[in-house]
C-alpha cells in the first residue's frame, strides 16, 4: 500500500458548528444567533474534554457519551432551560451534522490520484460511517477506523498505534490529516506525518514545539498539494 491519508471526522471532514441553526431554533435569549454560537462552541470544547479525562481515567465510553454529557453540561452551565426533547432532537441532529463544502470533491481528487483514504475518529464505526453515508462521502474511503477497538481516545498514542497496525504502512507513509490541533500533535508524536487544516484563519496552533509537516486551509488546498 502507498501513500495512505488518514482523516480526521468531527471538525475536519464534518462540522461539529452544523448543529447552530437547531439550536438557535430551542433557546430563547434576546440575542439567539450568538447564543447559539456559543452553546454550540462551549457543547464541543465540553466534549473533547470529556474524552480527553476519559481517556487519562481509563474510562472510555463510546464518545457519543461525551457529547451527550456535554450537552447537558453546557445547557446546566448557560442555563438555557432546555427540554429533554430539544436534548434528544439535538442528538439526533449530532448524527447528521453537514460535511464541510468542499469534502466531496476534494476526496473525489484523492481518489482519481490513487491515493488511500481512510476515515479516523474518536467515534464509533457506526457513527462515522453513519455520518459519511448522509453527507454521501462514504464510498470515497478504504475503510473507516475508530478508537472504540483500543479503548482510548485521541490523542492518547495507543490510538495512533492502531491506526498504523491497521494500515500496516510504515510510520512515514501514513498522514493524519485534522483540523484538531491536539490530533495533529498526537500523531506528530506517535511518529506520523500530520497536516493541519486551518479552517479559520484566526486560529492559533499550540506552541509546543511540535508542528504540523503541512498547514492549508480545506482539503480542496490539500488536493491542490497532494492529488
Ligand atoms: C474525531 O476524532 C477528534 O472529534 C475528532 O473525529
Amino acid at each position: 500500500m502507498a501513500t495512505v491519508l488518514a482523516f480526521d471526522v468531527y471538525g475536519t471532514l464534518i462540522d461539529t458548528h452544523g448543529v447552530v441553526t437547531e439550536l438557535e431554533n430551542r433557546l430563547t435569549g434576546d440575542d439567539r444567533a450568538a447564543q447559539a454560537q456559543e452553546f454550540s462552541r462551549r457543547w464541543r470544547d465540553k466534549q473533547l474534554e470529556y474524552s480527553f479525562r476519559r481517556s487519562v481515567m481509563g474510562a472510555w465510553a463510546d464518545f457519543s457519551e461525551c457529547t451527550q454529557a456535554a450537552l447537558e453540561f453546557t445547557d446546566r452551565v448557560l442555563q438555557t432551560g432546555l427540554s429533554e426533547g430539544d436534548k434528544d432532537h439535538l442528538m439526533m441532529a449530532y448524527d447528521s451534522l453537514p460535511a464541510f463544502e468542499e469534502v466531496s470533491t476534494a476526496l473525489e481528487r484523492f481518489h482519481e490520484a490513487g491515493l488511500t483514504c481512510v476515515a479516523f475518529s474518536n467515534g464509533s464505526r457506526k457513527a462515522v460511517e453513519g455520518l459519511l453515508q448522509h453527507a454521501g462521502v462514504l464510498e470515497r474511503f478504504d475503510d473507516v477506523i475508530s478508537v472504540e477497538e483500543v479503548k482510548r481516545f485521541k490523542p492518547d498514542p495507543a490510538v495512533y498505534a492502531y491506526l498504523r497496525s491497521r494500515l500496516e504502512v510504515a510510520p512515514g507513509d501514513t498522514w493524519l490529516i485534522s483540523s484538531n490541533a491536539f490530533d495533529v500533535i498526537g500523531a506528530r508524536h506517535a511518529g506520523l506525518h500530520a497536516a493541519w487544516v486551518r479552517r479559520s484563519l484566526e486560529a492559533p496552533f499550540d506552541p509546543w514545539g511540535i508542528e504540523p509537516d503541512m498547514t492549508v486551509t480545506g482539503l480542496d488546498d490539500l488536493a491542490d498539494q497532494l492529488a
